[in-house]
């Protein structure tokens, strides 16, 4: 198996940028693909904020930050990615534009480069069956915020060469993450459980049992959560939750995951949580 030195990381959103900055972080070098300018522009600032932040906190020095964002290069072209030990995809989550994706890096990258996905729900089987080399495929999936929490999990499908998984959780351990290797089954597993948790609470809003705020209070105090699930849902953006809500109700059709009529509404509206201002609740 090659060593990883190279990552590149296409599609510059959140958690894309958030990537970067992790792989950078860990002191690989960085290729970071968006399709325009301006996303590519966005994807930079996103990464700059971050690391503000860290300098603001004292966290890392000015050099430090110097040298993680000299290790990141932004583009817009994915033939800059031919020298990439591991990709990971990070594009809107549609099946056609991730097979776009695969397709195109297939004639790209070296044929013992590792491709991975971030999605959050779609099957890393389906993703990876039309590519050349399915075995070379797994699933790489970060939590929001990427920079911070610690967990990845590394999905495997049938296909999954034993030494690509290594080669991915090697990796993901030495830049302090924690992998865990689960199957290809729709959420994953920490989405199945979050998701049949965020309907639970979205049914208690839906049928007036608690306000917004008691529900997250009762979460954050009660069982020792970082936030409760309605600033989460705010975090991870409702449109985002609506769509992989969906995606596991229509695998399990489980009862636990049966989308919510409120949540879609809100998404309709343009309440789409702290990226656009407004969700549960109001950002400045
Ligand atoms: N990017 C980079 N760093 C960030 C950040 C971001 N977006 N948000 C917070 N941080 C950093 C801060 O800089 C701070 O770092 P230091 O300790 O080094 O100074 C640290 O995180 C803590 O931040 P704050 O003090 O501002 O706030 P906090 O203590 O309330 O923590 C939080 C914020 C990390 C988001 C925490 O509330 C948390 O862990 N919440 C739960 C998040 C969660 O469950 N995410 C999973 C969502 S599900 C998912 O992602 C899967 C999916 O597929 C949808």
């Amino acid at each position: 198996m090659r060593e990883i030195t190279t990552v590149g990381v296409i599609g510059l959103g959140t958690m894309g940028a958030g990537i970067v900055e992790v792989f950078a972080r860990g002191g690989l070098d960085v290729v970071g693909v968006e399709t325009t300018q301006e996303y590519a522009d966005r994807g930079r600032a996103i990464l700059q904020a971050s690391t503000d932040r860290a300098v603001a906190r004292g966290r890392l020095d000015e050099a430090g930050q110097a040298e993680i964002l000299g290790r990141v290069t932004i583009s817009t072209d994915l033939g800059d990615l031919a020298g990439a030990d591991l990709v990971v995809e990070a594009v809107p989550e549609i099946m056609a534009l991730k097979h776009e994706v695969f397709a195109k890096l297939d004639d790209i990258v070296a044929e013992d480069a590792v491709l991975a996905s971030n999605t959050s729900s779609l099957s890393i089987t389906q993703i990876a069956a039309p590519t050349r080399h399915p075995g070379r495929v797994v699933g790489l999936h970060f939590f929001n915020p990427a920079p911070v929490l610690k967990l990845v999990e590394v999905i495997t499908t049938l296909r999954s060469e034993p030494a690509v998984v290594e080669a991915v959780v090697a990796v993901s351990e030495r830049l302090g993450k924690k992998p865990v290797v689960v199957g290809d089954r729709a959420g994953f597993v920490a989405n199945y459980l979050l998701f049949g948790y965020f309907t639970s609470a979205l049914r208690m809003l839906e049928h007036g049992h608690v306000s917004r705020e008691d529900l997250d209070t009762a979460m954050r105090v009660g069982a020792g959560l970082p936030m409760g699930p309605c600033t989460l849902m705010d975090l991870v953006g409702l449109d985002v939750c609506h769509h992989i809500g969906d995606v596991i109700y229509s695998h399990t059709r489980s009862s636990m995951h049966a989308p919510s009529p409120m949540l879609g509404r809100m998404v309709t509206s343009g309440l789409l949580g702290r990226k656009s201002g407004r969700g549960f609740y109001t950002y400045a």
